[in-house]
């Protein structure tokens, strides 16, 4: 959980008030490192401040909406307001962005889980009627994992598939793949391709089907965004994967292309609330404001249904991990470095099919740092997807 400390004392003296500051400080980075709180930084509140006017904690409020932070870590609950009535409001307004504030003195420590179990019981409840996964999925999938299984297999068993079979060929005859000749065997197509891809091809175009959009629903989700998206998230992790460890990843595609996942699932299973979510964050870039909105009206965020229909279905559990934890890669236990990949990817693919520019502040130091990247280095890398990303236009038949 990333956290934010903060530091105000009501010492007068200089020399007094910074030996205070400094205690503070040592307190709240030993409660972080004790609680595994991820310590983002720590703000202090300037010399100019007094117990009425805090311009730092002002400007925290001001920014709690497209935070990148879960929660605040004060020394003592005193140290936001003097006065019980303001402090309690204080907290409150943090709340309402589900910012939570610690103290260190305070806190009998219970970090509360994002999401209630009662929570992700009802929206389970909501998906009962989810329909299975078509087999070929499954089948795709285990021939995927059986190494000893050849391009031919695997075309037979997309060839079972009439719908399936012709989209894929419909893909990569389109202009992205660019190939000079027409392309007319699925064995062809996957010797192109190469399995990985034909997997996460197989796997998102089965799943998005059962999710087409419905015609009947207005303010609904914009579905060839979405499509387009995903397609540019998996192309792009898969490009930084190579680009970072000169190696393919056998799953990064399939993950990377299903991450959103859960979105389709809101959209259509709480559709009503969601529309909420699209209409106040239609560009879906600031996250936490995202995710704050998506619990507020559907009471659970995209990750979380996503990952909890990802399991249902029995999909490997790389899968749901990257869905599960792709706003927030370093949670991840067992799958961080594919998470943390396809976490770039959705932000390069985002910048580059809803804002148009590139912009650091969507990105996550802690993640960034972890990956020892920095700003030119994400800069080329959007470069290179903006360039991939004038080429995905025929999209639309293929994942209707
Ligand atoms: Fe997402
Ligand atoms: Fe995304």
């Amino acid at each position: 959980m990333n956290v934010i400390g903060y530091v105000f004392s009501y010492k007068k003296e200089i020399e007094a008030r910074e030996t205070e500051n400094r205690l503070q400080e040592e307190k709240i980075e030993f409660f972080c490192k004790k609680h595994g709180l991820n310590l983002l930084k720590i703000v202090i509140e300037p010399e100019e401040s007094r117990p009425d006017y805090r311009p730092t904690l002002i400007k925290l409020l001001n920014e709690a909406s497209r935070s990148k932070f879960s929660a605040i870590v004060v020394y003592k609950f005193e140290m936001l307001a003097e006065e019980e009535e303001i402090r309690k409001w204080i907290i409150e307004e943090f709340k309402k962005y589900r910012i939570q504030v610690y103290s260190v003195t305070e806190t009998s420590f219970e970090i509360p889980i994002q999401e209630s179990e009662t929570k992700t019981r009802s929206i389970k409840m909501k998906v009962r009627d989810l329909p299975s996964l078509p087999e070929v999925v499954t089948r795709v999938t285990e021939l995927v994992q059986n190494p000893k299984s050849s391009a031919a297999d695997m075309g037979r068993v997309i060839s079972h598939d009439s719908g399936l079979t012709s989209r894929v060929l419909r893909l990569v005859n389109s202009a992205y793949y660019g190939f000079p000749k027409q392309i007319s065997s699925i064995q062809h197509a996957i010797m192109i391709l190469g399995f990985t891809t034909i997997k996460g091809l197989v796997l998102s175009s089965s799943i998005f089907k059962i999710f087409s959009p419905k015609n009947n629903l207005v303010n609904t989700l914009d579905y060839k965004k979405f499509w387009k998206h995903s397609l540019l998230t998996a192309i792009a992790s898969k490009k930084i994967h190579q680009k970072l460890f000169f190696e393919d990843d056998e799953n990064i595609f399939s993950a990377a292309i299903l991450h959103d996942i859960g979105k389709l699932i809101l959209d259509q299973y709480d559709h009503n609330n969601y529309a909420n979510v699209i209409a106040e964050a239609p560009d879906q870039i600031y996250i936490n404001q995202v995710l704050n909105l998506e619990q507020k009206y559907c009471e659970v965020t995209h990750p979380s249904i996503g990952h909890t229909v990802a399991e249902s279905w029995n999909l490997p559990k790389v899968l749901s991990d990257v869905i599960k934890y792709h706003h927030d890669p370093l949670q991840s236990e067992e799958n961080k470095k594919i998470t943390t990949i396809v976490y770039l990817g959705n932000y390069i693919s985002q910048l580059v099919l809803n804002v148009g520019e590139f912009k650091m502040d969507v990105f996550d130091e802690n993640v960034v740092e972890h990956m020892r990247l920095n700003e030119d280095d994400l800069l080329v890398i959007y470069r290179d997807i903006e360039e991939e990303a004038t080429q995905i236009e025929d999209l639309e038949s293929f994942f209707k």
